[in-house]
This record gives structure tokens, C-alpha cells and sequence, in this order.
């Protein structure tokens, strides 16, 4: 192993087998970054696409100390038994950054089901769900426009091999699962991350315009909110789920009929013990 990058971080020359230039050139991405830990993939990826690293750049570490989840919360996941990766994307065009999450949800949600056969819905913007439970947790930080259009880093945590124990507590146990605990059968990581990288760089995640056609109607049909209560975390209601708009704001009934758009923001389907409206 040897330092690299940030302080804390140690490169691996092996990762599931096989050394970085074979996953690099299995995965088709023009440079790939192995960690046993960092502070954060995103950040490094980060760093990386501000020196003009190449589309398709990914950082995958075993373990993070500072993993990010979206609204700054934390994201923890046990050294080894989750894929988390970042990876760099250049979208062209880029006239809907609103909708790379979703596009990178789809991408994730077809990786998964290409892998393991469970069916993945999309919870906006984009938390991929198994049995109605996340799965996988997507953080986008983007930078675009300036003269080179510029970049997203689309960090990508999947709950592989986790253990019901592995969870910090009951609230996240009765939300999340991995995919061994949907599935009840080992995944191969090598094979997740390539299916993932191959379809955010060559499938929905390949541009960020307004979402049409095939992209629309394949979010339509993952999408877990649609005619649901839609309610904020802490459990406030928000309207009834009425689908995503072309520019990727969710659209929420209001009981007078009128639609409220929801550009950004954490929500969820509202459960029985929220309180009622
Ligand atoms: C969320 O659901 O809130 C998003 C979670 C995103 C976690 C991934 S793990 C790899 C990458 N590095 C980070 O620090 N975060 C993302």
C-alpha cells in the first residue's frame, strides 16, 4: 500500500482479486483510484475533475471516515460489505442539472436489478429501494458550466453484504436493507460496480437534459412516490405524489388539486405511524 491523495489515504494494488489496471480496463474507465480508507470518495473525486480528470474517472474505497450522505448527513457503511464509489461525468448536454440524480438513481436501480434480479424503485430524487427499503444512497456534487462545461461527481453507496446488525439503529433497520438481506444470496462487487459504471457513463446519466421519452417513462415506472403520501422527514405532509417533471422537480397533489414542484429538499412516502395530516 502506499499514501496517496489525502493524509489518511492508502491505495490498494488489489481489490476483489484482481489488480487496478484489470478493473480499470474491465470497467472501461480511463483511470481508477483503489482504497482500503479515505475521509471521502467524493472529495477525492472532487479534486481529481478540478485538475480536468477525465469522464469516467472513479475513486472506490473500502471504507470512509467522513462519508457524506445528502443534507450533510453522515453516511456509514462496515469496511468491505457496501460498494462505494465515485465517479466523475462530464453530461452533455447540461441544460437540467435537476435531473442527475434521477438519472444516476436509474443507472444504479439497472445496475442492481441486472445483478441480482431484485426489482429497484426510485425514491426522489434518487434513494434506489428494495422491498420498499434503500438499498443504495446517491450524493451529486456538481459543478457545472465555466468554458470546459464542467463536471458532477456522482458518489454512489450500495449496502452489499451488510448484517441487520450492521445498522446503527431500529429507525434505520425498519428503512434500509442491503442486498444480501433482500436477496438472501452473496453479490459480486466487481461485477455491481462494473454494470453501474457502464450504465451512468453510456445510459441516462450520459446527459442532464429534461427528461423524455424512454428516461421518463422507465422513472415513471420506478417511481416509488406516485400516488403515495408524501411526507417530510420528520413527518409533515406534503402533498400526494403525482410524478416528476421533465426538468426533475416532484410534483405533489394538494387537496385543493392544485400541484406543488419540489426542486430540492429529503422526503418520503409517509408510513402508518406518521401522524395524520
Ligand atoms: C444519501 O443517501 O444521503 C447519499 C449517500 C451517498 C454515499 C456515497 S458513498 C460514496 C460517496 N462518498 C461519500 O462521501 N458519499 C457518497
Amino acid at each position: 500500500m502506499k499514501r496517496a491523495v489525502e493524509p489518511e489515504a492508502c491505495a490498494l494494488a488489489r481489490w476483489e482479486g484482481g489488480d487496478v489496471d484489470a478493473w480499470s480496463r474491465r470497467w472501461g474507465v480511463p483511470r481508477l483510484l483503489l482504497f482500503d480508507r479515505v475521509g471521502s470518495t467524493n472529495d477525492i473525486a472532487s479534486a481529481l475533475a478540478r485538475d480536468g480528470a477525465a469522464a469516467g474517472t472513479t475513486v472506490l474505497a473500502e471504507e470512509q471516515s467522513a462519508g457524506r450522505g445528502r443534507h450533510g448527513r453522515r453516511w456509514h457503511a462496515p469496511a468491505g460489505r457496501a460498494l462505494l464509489l465515485s465517479t466523475i461525468l462530464r453530461p452533455r448536454p447540461a441544460t437540467a442539472p435537476g435531473t442527475l440524480p434521477l438519472r444516476a438513481g436509474i443507472a444504479v436501480a439497472r445496475a442492481i436489478e441486472s445483478c441480482t434480479g431484485a426489482r429497484c424503485g426510485i425514491e426522489w430524487p434518487n434513494d434506489v429501494l428494495v422491498d420498499g427499503r434503500k438499498v443504495a444512497g446517491i450524493l451529486c456534487e456538481a459543478s457545472l458550466g465555466g468554458d470546459d462545461g464542467g463536471f458532477v461527481v456522482v458518489g454512489i453507496g450500495i449496502n452489499v453484504a451488510l448484517e441487520e446488525a450492521d445498522f446503527p439503529d431500529g429507525e434505520v433497520r425498519r428503512r434500509a436493507t442491503s442486498l444480501w438481506l433482500a436477496t438472501g444470496r452473496p453479490v459480486d462487487r466487481g461485477r455491481l460496480a462494473g454494470a453501474v459504471l457502464r450504465e451512468l457513463m453510456t445510459g441516462p446519466g450520459h446527459d442532464a437534459g429534461q427528461l423524455r421519452g424512454d428516461v421518463a417513462a422507465e422513472l415513471a415506472r420506478r417511481d416509488t412516490l406516485r400516488g403515495r403520501v408524501v411526507v417530510e422527514p420528520d413527518g409533515r405532509r406534503l402533498g400526494v405524489g403525482d410524478g416528476v417533471d421533465p426538468d426533475g422537480a416532484l410534483r405533489l397533489r394538494q387537496p385543493d388539486g392544485s400541484v406543488r414542484r419540489l426542486t430540492a429538499g429529503s422526503v418520503r412516502g409517509a408510513s402508518p405511524d406518521d401522524p395524520e395530516p
